[in-house]
């Protein structure tokens, strides 16, 4: 099969080719990917020279190139990572989340729809959990649950998942959705909470900690949400969506100082001189205060389950980010000092800092 990964230079996407690149020789991958500040073709040097993988630099808000790609490549399959993925940067410039999930999504949908008969045998759309809003402090979101998005990001994913379906119902497109919860796991670009807060306890920074950190967030190791994907594109039902998560819901301050505890061991220093580090800031406008999510259709139509706890999955991701330090380095380049700037700098301190 051709298979069109699209944003497979970002965190996710990166994970998913070379955990499934080696795996299927019998399957030809190409990446597409605009290599926004998200994307690092290094993430991919494991994979790069492998025969059966091709990295193609297309925008896909760009109709034109996303057509002739399609029509040279005529892929079996599409799985469509690709997208403006921080909230944050959607509250300060929402255009290009308009563009790349909105109309990105749109042009491949069309794409797919004008391939000929016998190709476009499955899209794939990757979504969030953040289309369904937030949780009080019990229950789930189960694929049931009303949309019901906070976010410039949030509401971009939402109509985006509202394109799949609705080609799905009137041209019979074959797709499949699924709903993720939070992702953590190596090459996750560091203006995301955990590699954020890592590389500032690392290197002795203050730890900015939104409102007062007892926002909920059900976190899930990247290579889990991988292999969820796979599992849904080969045993899925055609039209179907799908919750993936793996009942793992932490606070974010719970979060901040297990990462405190591992970098302190790693360091070989108190982890309270870390702790010492945590600053309650603004809180993020239109904040979230739970999301946890059911993920039972999952596991009991296609036999999926996570492996990695959060316990071992944030061991793990600690110790990349200590072996990997020329790809931080290099990461966070002046794009990136730019953005920690403008978001953090202008942030008052929150209600956390003056209990
Ligand atoms: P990311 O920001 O790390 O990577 C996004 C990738 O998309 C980058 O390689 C970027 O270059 C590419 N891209 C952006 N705009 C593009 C365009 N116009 N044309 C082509 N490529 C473009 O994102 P991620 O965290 O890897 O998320 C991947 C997908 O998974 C997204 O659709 C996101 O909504 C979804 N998701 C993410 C999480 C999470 O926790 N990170 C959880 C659930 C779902
Ligand atoms: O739920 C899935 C979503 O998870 C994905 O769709 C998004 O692409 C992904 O970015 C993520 O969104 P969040 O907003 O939940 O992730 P983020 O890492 O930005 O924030 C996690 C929590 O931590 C959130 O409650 C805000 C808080 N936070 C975040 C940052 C960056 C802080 O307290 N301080 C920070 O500096």
């Amino acid at each position: 099969m051709d298979i069109v990964v699209t944003g497979g230079a970002g965190f996710i996407g990166s994970n998913f080719l070379n955990l499934l690149v080696p795996r299927h020789p019998e399957h030809r991958f190409i990446n597409v990917d605009k290599l926004t500040y998200a994307a690092n073709v290094r993430n991919l040097s494991a994979i790069e020279n492998r025969p059966n993988y091709r990295l193609e630099r297309v925008d896909i808000a760009d109709r034109d190139a996303v057509r002739a790609l399609f029509e040279r490549e005529k892929p079996q399959i599409v799985v469509h990572f690709a997208a403006e993925s921080h909230v944050d940067r959607s509250i300060v410039a929402p255009d290009a989340f308009i563009e790349t999930n909105i109309a990105g999504t749109f042009n491949l949908l069309e794409a797919f729809r004008a391939l000929p008969k016998g190709y476009g045998q499955l899209f794939h759309h990757v979504s969030t959990d953040e289309v369904y809003g937030s949780l009080g402090a019990t229950g789930l979101f189960t694929e049931q649950t009303a949309y019901d998005p906070s976010s410039p990001y949030s509401a971009s994913k939402a109509a985006s998942d509202h394109l799949v379906r609705a080609y799905h119902r009137t041209y019979g497109l074959p797709t499949k959705l699924t709903n993720c919860s939070n992702n953590y796991g190596p090459y996750q670009f560091p203006e995301k909470l955990i590699p954020l807060m890592l590389l500032n306890a690392l290197e002795g920074k203050p730890l900015p900690v939104y409102g007062q950190g007892t926002n909920v967030r059900d976190w899930l190791y990247v290579d889990d949400h991988c292999e969820a994907i796979w599992t849904v594109m080969h045993k899925g039902r055609v039209g179907e969506t799908y919750n993936i998560g793996g009942r793992s819901e932490q606070k974010n301050l719970d979060v901040v100082h297990a990462i405190c505890d591992l970098v302190a061991e790693a360091k070989g220093v108190p982890s309270g001189e870390l702790r010492a580090l945590i600053r309650y800031v603004q809180d993020r406008p239109g904040h979230d205060l739970r999301y946890a999510i059911d993920a039972s259709k999952l596991m009991n139509e296609c036999g999926w389950a996570p492996r990695e706890s959060f316990e071992s999955g944030l061991r793990k991701t600690v110790r990349w980010y200590l072996d990997n330090p020329g790809w931080v380095a290099e990461v966070r380049s002046g794009e990136y000092r730019e953005w920690i700037e403008r978001n953090y700098a202008t942030r008052g301190e929150g209600p956390g800092g003056k209990r």
